[in-house]
């Protein structure tokens, strides 16, 4: 009888359980599934004059050296008058409204369109030397910043706001080396910083910024392509050119908050000029899903996410007064009766069988967190790279190569696939290899990228880390850019915290140069592309002190290519002589002339600090030194450069006979230049 009464029961109580889900999955789909809606917006400045616009002054904001020319009809960056030196001034434009510029839902940007005109113009004033710094478009998430002035163009403080969004389009009339400018006639995309991602050299469309006429630009962006658009016209001409100056393929996405205010910046420096805004159209549109203030569907998800692993929350929501409490009530009464059930059976089954108990348990009890490392499939990996298409191809070497992806969850990744000559040389022992991979999965670390699976398939080993939006170190290291002293310092610091970090764990990095280091949309550095390599040495703790001295030497020779802005082997430049090329050389010899400073990167200009790149390639070249004879330990590399007053040990006076990156140079981990450094 007992047990017949009981199955009625599990048999009542399973249907009302269905029935609620029922309910609850309806309501939830509605509400997740609605008709998307156009969130638009559109404004027109026809000119800037009060007799047209009488709310002029409430849709600009001014900000900083900045106003309104009613003569002109102009918005005015700087603003002159007869008191004051135009000269080292930066001021804003913004339209007052925030703009919804992100669908943080599906993470699309908006899509948006403007055009204006503008006209760079001497000071009727008081002019000093012809040609200020240039005129921005702006993205920014605030109306009350005002970026530097001179070469920054109002955009950027680029030393200290490292978490500051903002995209700018820059059309920029002075040549500043330090930040990678090509000439003084160009037009820059700048996506976080003020070195420009791509610039495009207008000369070559027949267009001089500053001759003094009236030209018109067109912005486009297609949010869901990603696509941006620039076209820029003829002088004194408002015909929409047939072709566009720049068209290529931009996430915006990482440098946007949902809403966020536009506008433009402009600056001066010794040289000066007015930069004027004449006329400013602007519209977006946004995707957006109807959004009902309404508790039941959110506690419905509670329910629904909850009624299957815990009992709290739901116990917890039911606290709260609302509609649906009941049938919140009935089903927390019907999960307490399901589990007395199911603790009853259990009860039973542990005494028959007592063992089998425990697995059960933790199945139970442990859910995986979504986004948790987990092992992925072959063919998981092969359709989130489009079967490792050449579009998704992101670079390669030796031991692999790396395609952009995106996982079923939404999560975009970079996928390492190794090559089967690394696998053959180093992956002989596959079971260490995914121990290793599973071991550096578990560390986390501001500084360590995160990975996110891997995969053990047939022959291939796959692992897939987080997507770094603004890519690898030596791309913007080596490249057209030049990163500023501040970020190169910062990236230093961030590396040997990455690295300290993994050696306090008693793990080692074993592939660092400057394509394994990224850098996230702020420009915080974090290791990636782990080395995974096995020693096949006799013990777990030599292999540590192998790898951890191994770390170090090719952070000392990271830390040069970062001052040097160079290569560690330049093999193409021709203007290097042969006792050049080779960079960790090249730096010990200028350590005994003691002309170290000629290392350091001269396209950063003035803006750097010579007495602190100075001590850093001091730290850099001791991380050199063999490990018997003064190789700092990761540790106290981080104290060297979290303490600039702190005093470091000297380095010899006369460079090392030879350099090793570890003591017993057979062990087999000779992969990079290091080993055959003479
Ligand atoms: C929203 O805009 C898109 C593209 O501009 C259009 O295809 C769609 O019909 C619009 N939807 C609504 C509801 O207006
Ligand atoms: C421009 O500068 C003048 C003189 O300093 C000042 O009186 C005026 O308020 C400024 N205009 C704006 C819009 O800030
Ligand atoms: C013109 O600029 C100079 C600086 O170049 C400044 O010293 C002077 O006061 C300015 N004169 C007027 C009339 O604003
Ligand atoms: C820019 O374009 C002009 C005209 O085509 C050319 O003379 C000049 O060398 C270019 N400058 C750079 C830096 O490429
Ligand atoms: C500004 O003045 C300089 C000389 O003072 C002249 O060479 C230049 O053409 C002028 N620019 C404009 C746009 O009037
Ligand atoms: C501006 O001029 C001053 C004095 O003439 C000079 O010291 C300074 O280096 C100049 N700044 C730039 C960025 O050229
Ligand atoms: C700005 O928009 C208005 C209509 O809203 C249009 O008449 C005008 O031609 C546009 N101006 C530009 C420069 O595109």
């Amino acid at each position: 009888m007992d047990f017949l009464h009981c199955f009625f029961c599990i048999f009542w109580i399973t249907n009302l359980l269905a029935s609620i889900n029922q309910y609850h999955i309806a309501v939830c789909s509605a509400s997740d599934f609605p008709n998307p809606i156009n969130v638009t917006k559109h404004f027109s400045f026809p000119d800037f004059s009060f007799t047209n616009n009488p709310r002029l002054v409430h849709d600009v904001k001014l900000l900083g050296s900045a106003k309104f020319s009613n003569q002109k009809g102009a918005l005015q960056i700087p603003n002159e008058s007869q008191d004051t030196d135009i000269r080292h001034q930066a001021g804003r434009g913004i339209y007052s409204f925030p703009i919804r510029l992100l669908d943080p839902n599906t993470k699309t940007p908006a899509s948006f369109e403007t055009t204006f005109s503008f006209q760079f113009s001497n000071s009727t004033i008081n002019q000093t030397d012809y040609g200020g710094s240039g005129l921005t478009f702006i993205i920014v998430p605030d109306e009350f910043t005002v970026g530097r002035s001179g070469p920054w163009l109002g955009m950027l403080n680029d030393a200290c706001e490292n978490d500051y969004k903002a995209v700018a389009i820059e059309f920029d009339t002075r040549m500043n080396p330090e930040f990678g400018d090509p000439n003084d006639n160009h037009v820059g995309i700048n996506l976080g910083t003020i070195v420009s991602t791509k610039t495009i050299n207008v000369s070559g469309v027949g267009v001089s910024l500053k001759d003094g006429f009236v030209h018109h630009a067109w912005i486009t962006y297609d949010g869901p392509n990603k696509r941006l658009d620039i076209r820029l016209g003829l002088p004194n001409q408002e015909v929409y050119p047939s072709k566009p100056i720049f068209s290529e393929s931009i996430d915006l996405f990482p440098y946007l908050n949902e809403y966020m205010f536009v506008g433009f910046s402009a600056s001066t420096g010794n040289h000066t000029q007015i930069h004027n805004i004449l006329s400013w159209n602007f519209t977006s549109t946004s995707q957006a899903f109807l959004r009902f203030p309404s508790t039941e569907t959110c506690q419905g998800k509670i329910l629904l996410q909850n009624s299957n692993t815990e009992e709290e929350p739901a116990k917890k929501s039911s606290k709260d007064k609302t509609p649906h409490s009941f049938l919140i009530f009935v089903a927390v009464v019907a999960l307490v009766l399901a589990a007395l059930i199911a603790f009853y059976f259990i009860n039973k089954y542990r005494r028959n069988a007592a063992k089998s108990k425990n697995s059960l348990d933790t199945e139970i009890r442990r859910p995986t967190p979504p986004n948790k490392p987990r092992r992925f499939s072959f063919s998981e990996f092969s359709s989130a790279t489009r079967s490792f298409s050449e579009i998704e191809l992101l670079g390669g070497d030796s031991r692999g190569e790396y395609y952009r992806g995106k996982l079923s969850n939404g999560s975009n990744v970079a996928v390492k696939r190794f090559s089967a000559q690394f696998l053959n040389t180093h992956g002989s022992d596959r079971k260490r290899l995914l121990k290793e991979i599973k071991t550096i999965c578990q560390a986390r670390h501001p500084n360590l990228l995160p990975v996110k699976g891997w995969c053990q398939d047939n022959n291939e080993i796959l692992v897939a880390y987080e997507f770094v939006h603004n890519g690898s170190l030596d791309k913007w290291l080596f490249g057209a850019g030049v990163l500023p002293w501040t970020r190169r310092f910062k990236v230093i610091k961030d590396v040997a915290d990455g690295l300290n970090f993994l050696h306090t764990k008693q793990l080692a990095h074993k592939n660092l140069k400057c394509s394994s280091v990224f850098l996230d949309v702020s420009f915080r550095a974090v290791l990636g592309d782990f080395g995974f390599v096995l020693l096949g040495a006799e013990s777990k703790q030599f292999e540590s002190i192998v790898c951890h001295g191994a770390d170090v030497f090719e952070f000392g020779v990271l830390v040069l290519e970062v001052i040097a802005g160079r290569r560690r082997v330049e093999g193409e430049i021709e203007e290097l002589k042969a006792e050049e090329k080779n960079l960790l050389d090249f730096a010990w010899n200028l350590h005994e002339t003691n002309e170290k400073a000629r290392l350091v990167d001269r396209r950063m200009g003035a803006l750097i600090n010579l007495e602190h790149a100075n001590r850093v390639l001091e730290i850099g070249l001791l991380c050199t030194l063999n490990e018997n004879k003064g190789r700092p330990s990761m540790e106290e590399v981080v104290g060297f450069l979290l303490n600039m007053d702190k005093p470091i040990p000297k380095l010899p006076a006369t460079r090392p006979v030879a350099l090793f990156p570890y003591n017993s140079a057979n062990t087999g981990l000779c992969n990079t230049y290091s080993c055959t450094f003479k």
